[in-house]
């Protein structure tokens, strides 16, 4: 039946399915079975036990046939595989970085970048650093902050671009030069913020402080097609222009980039490390070889590189990106319906619930983002994921609190409008008994990135 004019209007797909992946709901005590034994942590449950997996949108795309084609005409060397050829030609061609060193993914990426570049007494800013990417600057010595402009933690602002940096608090910052700062990150989007995008001029005045201060400037570009998508939409004369244009606006203004292809590569698993510093790419590729593999696989198969080939490429066209935006915003209209709060606009991969205002009742001492996360799991085994006080109450000590937040995240092209109607049901069957709802407690907690994991105990 179609929808009464006043109720969102689901975007329709640019592609039909060709193979599909049964899922199934498991029973209310299914549930509760699979979250005892989980200690409470959505990381620890089994893909069986979930029915829409909205854990991440990170290597868990649907590929296309072509790129399934792809992996057929893998060419297995280890060295000088034609299928690197094709990767490096493709990557160059978007970003214009010279060097490309693939990886496995985006981690791998950091980690290669930070040991070379990081060092105790040094800091790196980014405009919000991702939780591996932190893990990475801090394993080498350095500090990470992070520089978003306030309207980043105005969950309800209606700023088009809140993933950008506060220039001025960066220029302040880079007066201590190269030696404090030997990198600035920028992530596109500001995937810890919302998935929220930067605008071209907002890069253009982080370089211009960059350059003046001598510091190079990386992107952190997994979602840089989502992000030019919003560029394109939001910012004064760029209509007419296509992802790749815009995305070199950004690109040429960089000394180089991280990727993690899981996610604007439509592939599951991929990434890599590219820069314009021909000494750094030397160092690169040596540290490449002990931890990943010869700089023509970088860890993959050589058919994983040609299927991210194609999935770089098809990750910018405008119809996959009306599509996929699409839905996130069809999610977006489904809950604002309700009332259900989530952080404003929403942003290019997923919505983030705003736990302060979902589970006010709940002192952040409660854990109220770990709370709504188990909740929509028990409700109708949706698989969320706490981007809030269990990933980054301890990443910066005397610093800001984080935002608490519950992503979800929505994998590219997995699946339809009508889950995405099941999960905002889900979502508004938890809303509508918000107030009965409990508190968590940590009972187990690891040093380094804990909300993998922990575990936790519901509060009595
Ligand atoms: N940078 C950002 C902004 C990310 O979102 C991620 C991964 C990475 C780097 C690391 O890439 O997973 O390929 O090693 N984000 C996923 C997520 C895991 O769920 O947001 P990776």
């Amino acid at each position: 039946m179609a929808p009464a004019p006043s109720e969102p209007r689901p975007p329709v797909e640019p592609y039909k399915v060709k193979v599909v992946e049964r899922i199934r709901l498991p029973s209310r005590e299914e549930r509760e079975a699979a979250l005892r034994a989980a200690g409470y942590n959505l990381f620890q449950i089994r893909s069986d036990d979930v029915y829409i997996d909205l854990l991440t949108d990170s290597g868990t795309s649907a590929m296309s046939d072509r790129q399934w084609a792809a992996m057929m005409i893998g060419d297995e060397s280890y060295a000088g595989s034609r299928n690197f050829a094709h990767f490096e030609e493709t990557v160059r061609t978007l970003t214009g970085f010279p060097h490309i060193i693939p990886t496995h993914q985006g981690r791998a990426a950091e980690n290669l970048l930070f040991s070379l570049v990081g060092r105790p007494g040094t800091v790196i800013p980014n405009n919000m650093h991702f939780d591996t990417t932190r893990a990475h600057v801090e394993r080498n010595g350095s500090k990470a902050v992070n520089l978003a402009i306030p309207e980043a933690y105005d969950l309800q602002s209606p700023h088009p671009f809140k993933g950008n940096v506060d220039v001025p608090k960066l220029e302040e910052l880079l007066r201590g030069g190269p030696a404090l700062v030997p990198v600035v990150m920028v992530t596109l989007t500001n995937n810890t913020g919302g998935g929220q995008p930067v605008s071209v001029a907002n890069i253009t005045a982080v370089h211009a402080a960059c350059r003046a201060a001598g510091v190079p400037l990386y992107l952190d570009m997994c979602r840089w097609a989502e992000n030019a998508f919003f560029v394109r939409e939001r910012e004064g004369g760029m209509r007419d222009l296509s992802i790749p244009e815009i995305g070199r606006r950004f690109f040429d203004l960089a000394d180089g980039a991280t990727m993690s292809a899981k996610k604007d590569g439509l592939v599951n698993i991929g990434g890599f490390v590219a820069t314009r510093d021909t000494a750094l790419a030397a160092r690169l590729k040596e540290q490449l070889i002990i931890f990943e593999g010869f700089p023509t696989y970088g860890g993959l198969a050589r058919r994983d590189l040609e299927a991210a080939s194609v999935g770089l490429r098809e990750a910018c066209e405008l119809d996959y990106l009306e599509h996929r935006i699409g839905q996130v915003r069809y999610l977006a209209a489904c809950l604002d319906a309700d009332g259900i709060p989530f952080v404003h606009p929403p942003g290019g991969h997923g919505i983030y619930l705003d736990v302060a205002r979902f589970l006010p009742h709940l002192p952040a001492s409660e854990l109220p983002g770990q709370s709504l996360v188990v909740e929509l799991y028990r409700e109708g085994a949706i698989r969320t994921v706490e981007v809030g006080a269990v990933m980054f109450g301890d990443a910066e000590p005397g610093g800001p609190p984080p935002l608490e937040l519950v992503r979800l995240a929505i994998p590219r092209r997995v699946y339809t409008s009508a889950h995405l109607g099941y999960v905002a049901d889900v979502v508004r069957r938890v809303w509508n008994r918000r107030t009965s709802i409990r508190g968590v407690r940590m009972v187990e907690a690891p040093e380094r990135l804990r909300h993998f994991l922990a575990k936790f105990q519901p509060m009595a």
